[in-house]
């Protein structure tokens, strides 16, 4: 029988995980995960009080997941975890539109809208309307008919639908399709900027290294083409004063917008927008499936 030691532990917990891997990728994952974690016990000498209060921070991030909230992913992204992995798989230098994080409120299944749709389902006194309009192209600028784009955003107050118990469902979400033109138009709210939900683990986390929870304000799409690569994406709000210090490091410049005073009134009109609104102009590159 071996002593394990501080000298051999990691390099026998590696061959314990790695002689039978199921398959090549996994040994790969599992050594690295192993060294990478044990180093860091070993470079920060974790004392067992912290090494507890870790287990109980992983423990309640774990009980404060539902169908209605994740904190793992909001964890993951306020430790820019997210971030890097969109980076590793969504490369900067083709010509779509770039990627950022999905965030942890997109909720499948929203409903079909029709060109020009409304996403306000309720009307709250400090919203103000936005027109967004714009065109989904592919690899060599061609238009896209018939691409989806889901949608989600927040409401005035700086909260998702689904953190609000009483929000009508499906407020400001929506799933649109582009016309023969590639063209997409929708009517909703101009964003704000809102805090990531504090009130778990993550608000802890966040409140210990002295950091503030603000996304700037954006929108988030995904949007779908047959023979293109889904892009995950948000359009941010020029000028928002969190562009440079995004809670979940998820800003990119090449997805800043610009809301400006609308004015094609008859376009405004013809999506039932009659008074004063902002309107983004805002069109999407996919890039082909595999490429
Ligand atoms: C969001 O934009 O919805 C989001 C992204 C990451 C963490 C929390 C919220
Ligand atoms: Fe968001």
């Amino acid at each position: 029988m071996k002593d394990f030691t501080v000298d051999n532990l990691t390099d026998e917990v590696v061959a314990a995980y790695v002689a039978g891997a199921t398959s090549p990728r996994l040994a790969q994952v599992f050594e690295s995960l192993v060294r990478h974690l044990h180093a860091f016990v070993l470079e920060v000498e974790l004392s067992e009080g912290e090494w507890f209060e870790a287990i109980q921070f992983l423990t309640a991030t774990g009980q404060q997941c539902d169908e209605r909230r994740q904190e793992f992913i909001l964890l993951s992204d306020t430790l820019g975890v997210s971030m890097l992995v969109d980076a590793i798989n969504h490369p900067k230098g083709g010509q779509g539109t770039e990627s950022t994080v999905l965030g942890p409120f997109y909720v499948e299944g929203a409903p079909d809208m029709p060109y020009g749709g409304d996403i306000r389902r309720r009307h709250l006194a400090t919203a103000e309307p936005c027109l967004v309009t714009g065109r989904v192209t592919d690899a060599d600028g061609q238009p896209i008919a018939g691409a989806t784009l889901d949608v989600w955003q927040t409401s005035a107050n700086g909260f998702y639908d689904v953190q609000e118990a009483d929000a009508p469902q499906w407020n400001l979400r929506g799933r649109f399709t582009t016309n023969e033109a590639g063209e997409y138009a929708l009517v909703t709210e101009k964003p704000v900027s809102y805090p990531v939900p504090t009130d778990g683990p993550v608000g802890r986390l966040l409140a210990a290294a002295g950091r503030h929870a603000f996304r700037p304000a954006h929108i988030h799409f995904i949007v779908r083409a047959p023979g293109c690569e889904a892009l995950v994406t948000h359009v941010f709000v020029d000028g928002d004063p969190y562009l440079d210090s995004d809670a979940v490091f998820a800003t990119k410049a090449s997805l800043v917008g610009e809301f400006k005073p609308g004015t094609d009134t008859d376009l405004a009109r013809r999506c039932g927008l009659d008074g004063p609104h902002s309107h983004l102009a805002f069109d999407f590159g996919l890039m082909p499936a595999g490429g």
